[in-house]
Order: structure tokens, then sequence, then C-alpha cells
């Protein structure tokens, strides 16, 4: 099953080409470089290397006007401007849970697809999705028709679920962050969610929000008291997960609003980031409320 959008789809065919490459290309990069990206985070030999390959080859794409990544700091403009013709930018996090690949555990690329020059509302999202690098390299996709997966082997992709949806009744919960730096009405909120669904946290975005889309549940990494506006980032992170989890028919939030709805002033803005089944994201609101 292709995408409709002939740029998207080439998107899409690029990153799952690129995913073999990317598995085989872990190997014997797990070490970390002197530089830190534009978070302020030390990055993983991986981090740059799977940048730097799909940096490229987005870039390269006709439709393509923009590339953006966790590991740039500014965007790359490479066509006609998103703002101002009909070309798409592509914000890419090419390593997600990189920290994971010292201790062989699940990571990410995740993608977004924006009709607007970035920084951009996640409303103005057209598909994001993300591979997971898991026991099997498996790819998400949401479009505005639909959200689907599938299974990657050797540059192939096979469609394994045409109709992704959260499942009704909430199993499992991920919250990040230290217990002690949650604030308070978070804490209390978490301490209900604890006592009725099992714990999942694996420290890579991608592979917990799989387990809520898979088990349905919730994943949270909150505003904290050190860091009020969290650790995940808008662009690269909470628009194409919150686009993705709210295709599949659950909701997503800052703990205010959909993280759709969230304007950013920077590139590389951070914000608490909540997913998961709806009832369990209005509870969390008027928890924080
Ligand atoms: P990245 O490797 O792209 O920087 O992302 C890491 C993020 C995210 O994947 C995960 O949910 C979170 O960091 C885990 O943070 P902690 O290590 O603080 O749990
Ligand atoms: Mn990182
Ligand atoms: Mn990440
Ligand atoms: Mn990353």
């Amino acid at each position: 099953m292709t995408v409709s959008d002939p740029v998207v789809e080439e998107v899409v065919a690029t990153i799952s080409r690129s995913a073999t490459e990317i598995r085989q290309g872990l190997i014997g990069r797990r070490g970390t470089v002197d530089g830190e990206n534009p978070s302020g985070e030390t990055q993983a030999e991986a981090d740059v290397w799977a940048d730097e390959l799909l940096g490229d080859r987005l870039a390269s794409i006709d439709g393509v006007g923009q590339y953006a990544s966790e590991e740039r700091p500014d965007v790359v403009d490479c066509g006609d401007d998103p703002a101002t013709s009909d070309a798409y930018a592509v914000a890419v996090d090419p390593l997600d849970g990189s920290s994971n690949l010292k201790s062989n555990n699940a990571m990410g690329t995740i993608f977004g697809v924006y009709d607007a020059a970035l920084p951009a509302r996640g409303e103005t999202l057209v598909a994001a999705g993300y591979v997971l690098y898991g026991p099997i390299t498996t790819l998400v996709i949401a479009t505005d028709e639909t959200v689907a997966e599938y299974e990657l082997s050797g540059g192939e992709r096979r469609l394994v679920e045409r109709d992704v949806t959260v499942p009704e009744e909430p199993v499992v919960y991920g919250f990040g962050g230290r217990v002690p730096d949650w604030p308070d009405d978070f804490r209390a909120y978490a301490r209900e969610i604890e006592r009725e669904l099992k714990l999942r946290y694996g420290g890579a975005l991608i592979g917990d929000v799989n387990q809520v889309l898979t088990y349905g549940g919730t994943f949270g990494y909150p505003a904290l008291e050190s860091r009020p506006a969290g650790k995940l980032r808008l662009q690269f992170e909470g628009n194409p997960i919150g686009y993705v989890v709210e295709q599949a028919g659950g909701r997503s939030s800052d703990g205010e609003r959909s993280l759709l709805a969230v304007e950013p002033d920077e590139l590389h803005d951070r914000s608490p980031l909540h997913v998961g089944n709806d009832e369990l994201i209005d509870r969390l609101e008027a928890a924080l409320a």
C-alpha cells in the first residue's frame, strides 16, 4: 500500500529503504562523539551518521523544500520555500533513544512531513511516522487517511496492519523523568495510573509509544520541576508522535492542549509530551488544571 501523495510516498520510501542500512550501520558506531547536538546533548556516532545519511537523501527529493533534524542547529533549505510553495518540510529525529545503543535496546527513527516552513505547528503535518528497530524492523505511517504498520526487510516494506488504532482498554503506562522531579499534580496522577496499569518504560520514545499503540495506555515525558518544558522536542518528537496517536484514535497533550496546537518559537523547542487513550489524557489534563 503506497501513500497517495507522491512526495510523501517518496519520503516514506526513502526512509524505508534507508532503515535496513541504518540498522546495519549501528554496528561499530556505538560510541559518542565530542560534539553536542542543538539540545546540548552528547551525540552518539550513529546519531551524526544517520543524520548525514537521511539528510542527503531526503533533501534531494523533488517537493521537499526544507530538511531539519534534531542533530542540526538550523533548517536546511533544499528547494522551494514551503511557506510560499507547495513544497513540504521534513523534520527528522534520525535516531531516537540513541542512549539505548550502548545497552542494545530498542531505538527508532522519527519523521514528520509538514506543509509549512519550520518551525511549524503540528496541525500543519500531512504525514508522520517512525521506524522501530526492535526484534523486527517495523515502520508506522500516519496520513490523514489512516495509520498503517509495515515490516521492513531488505529495503522492501510489507503491510501488516492497514488500520492501527489505540485499543479501547488501556494496559500499559510509562513516565519519563525522575519521580522527585515530578511536580506534585503530575505525581498524584501518576500514582493513580500506577495502580491501574502495567509499567513499560524502555528509554526510547518510539519503543514506549509503540507499546501504547499496540496494547493501549499512556506514555508521558512530563514537565519537570527542574525543566518545566520537559525533555522531548516538539518538531522532531512531540508533533510526529502526537499526529500518529491522534490519527490512531488516541489523544496527545502538553498537559493543557493537543501537542499539534502548540505554537513553536524555536526549531528545537522542548515540550511536555503525553499520548494515549483519550480518557487517560483527559484525566491528566484535569489533574494538571
Ligand atoms: P534521543 O535519543 O532522540 O535524544 O531521544 C531520547 C529521548 C526519548 O527517546 C526517550 O523517551 C527519552 O529521551 C528518555 O529520556 P530519559 O533517558 O531521561 O529516560
Ligand atoms: Mn538525542
Ligand atoms: Mn528522540
Ligand atoms: Mn535522536
